[in-house]
């Protein structure tokens, strides 16, 4: 029998466990500093800007710092804004900092292409479920020639900004899938980066893109990372094999924002205010969600192209949430009728 003494002291005891957790909680909370980069402003065109001619956007103008910082003129956008920067967070509350984070989309995928071939539609409902055609693999998509082409137009880039002193990433975190491992090797290796802001990327399993049924957002397994991009280090407690990816069951979009806010989380947790240029290295919905995340307009972004994102992030006290309905998982659609001509030409769909 219960005694009713136990169960209310049962109560009360959970009760004052449950004030404790979210009194020693906190959660960080993001938005966007506008008025630094074009990306964020209205009037930039997203499908016709070029990151790569307009200093990744950095917008041209002064900075209430540039009086004491560059009295003659001398340096560049770059070095002033970074004296901004600087002075943003020198003169933050305690709680409070700024961060600039490099966003960066792979160049095109073997997906990238086969989902322009057959069309979205039959892409969803069918061809993406294959570990690709008789001629292609998409599974854990790997870049096209195209796809390499752009990685290496945004290192010329990075080199180029370079010259104007562009403040490097202090720390790169990347995207699991092969994709963005090799997109940010060719595009950072290479680069003349002093010792200490060396390109040594950190592998983040939650950075990837939108998970399920599609094969090409399936990671390999950890093996095939380590010998193929030795110079990378994995995140503490990286699974041997894909521990997210299931074959019948999508990702929501607003279930994929939760997972990307939680990464943001852990990387402004994890380094305690060291790194004020992070560099991310991911995909087109992964981006989106960050961008939600941070309170960024929506900026789609080409394969292959980079967004510098300007964020205040304020640690409050108490568990957060409260961010919106979170979908639940949705299973791939039916192909309708005559969707997928000649449907079983594919190559069978092989699980690892
Ligand atoms: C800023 O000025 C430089 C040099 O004058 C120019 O090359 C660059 O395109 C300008 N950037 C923008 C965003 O207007
Ligand atoms: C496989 O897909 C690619 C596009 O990704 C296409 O160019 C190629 O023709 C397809 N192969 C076959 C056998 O249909
Ligand atoms: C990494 O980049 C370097 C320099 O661009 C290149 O030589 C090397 O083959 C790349 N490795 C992989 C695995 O893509």
């Amino acid at each position: 029998m219960f005694s009713p003494f136990l169960l209310a002291a049962t109560v009360v005891i959970a009760l004052f466990m449950t004030m404790a957790e979210s009194l020693c909680q906190s959660h960080y909370e993001y938005s966007t500093v506008t008025g630094y980069f074009l990306q964020d402003d209205p009037a930039t065109d997203p499908a016709d800007f070029d990151y790569t001619v307009s200093a990744f956007g950095l917008i041209n103008q002064t900075y209430d710092t540039d009086a004491e910082f560059d009295p003659k003129h001398e340096k560049t956008q770059w070095e002033r804004f970074a004296r901004k920067l600087e002075s943003l967070n020198a003169h933050a509350g305690r709680d409070t900092e700024f961060r600039l984070f490099y966003m960066g989309r792979h160049g095109e995928g073997f997906h990238n292409v086969a989902e322009q071939f057959y069309g979205t539609e039959a892409w969803d409902c069918y061809w993406s479920k294959l570990e690709g055609n008789d001629t292609v693999t998409w599974a854990d998509a790997h870049l096209t020639e195209t796809g390499k082409e752009q990685a290496l137009l945004a290192h010329d880039t990075w080199a180029a900004q370079m010259k104007n002193h562009i403040p490097l990433p202090q720390i790169y975190y990347v995207s699991p899938l092969d994709r963005c491992l090799q997109t940010a090797n060719l595009t950072f290796n290479g680069l003349p980066l002093p010792d200490n802001k060396a390109f040594k990327p950190v592998v983040k399993e939650l950075l990837r893109e939108t998970l399920g049924i599609h094969t090409c957002d399936r990671r390999s397994p950890t093996t095939h990372i380590i010998t193929t991009y030795p110079s990378y280090t994995l995140e503490p407690n990286f699974a041997p094999t894909d521990p997210l990816w299931e074959p019948d069951l999508r990702e929501s979009n607003s279930a994929r924002t939760v997972r990307l806010r939680k990464l943001l989380d852990d990387i402004v947790a994890s380094d305690g205010g060291k790194s004020t240029y992070v560099s991310l290295t991911a995909h087109s919905g992964a981006i989106t969600s960050l961008l939600e995340v941070v309170g960024h307009r929506a900026f789609k972004l080409a394969t292959g192209g980079v967004i510098p994102v300007l964020v205040r992030v304020v640690r409050k006290e108490g568990p957060g949430g409260g961010h919106g309905v979170v979908e639940p998982p949705e299973q791939a659609p039916e192909c309708k009728e005559g969707v997928v001509g000649g449907a079983g030409m594919g190559m069978e769909v092989l699980r690892n």
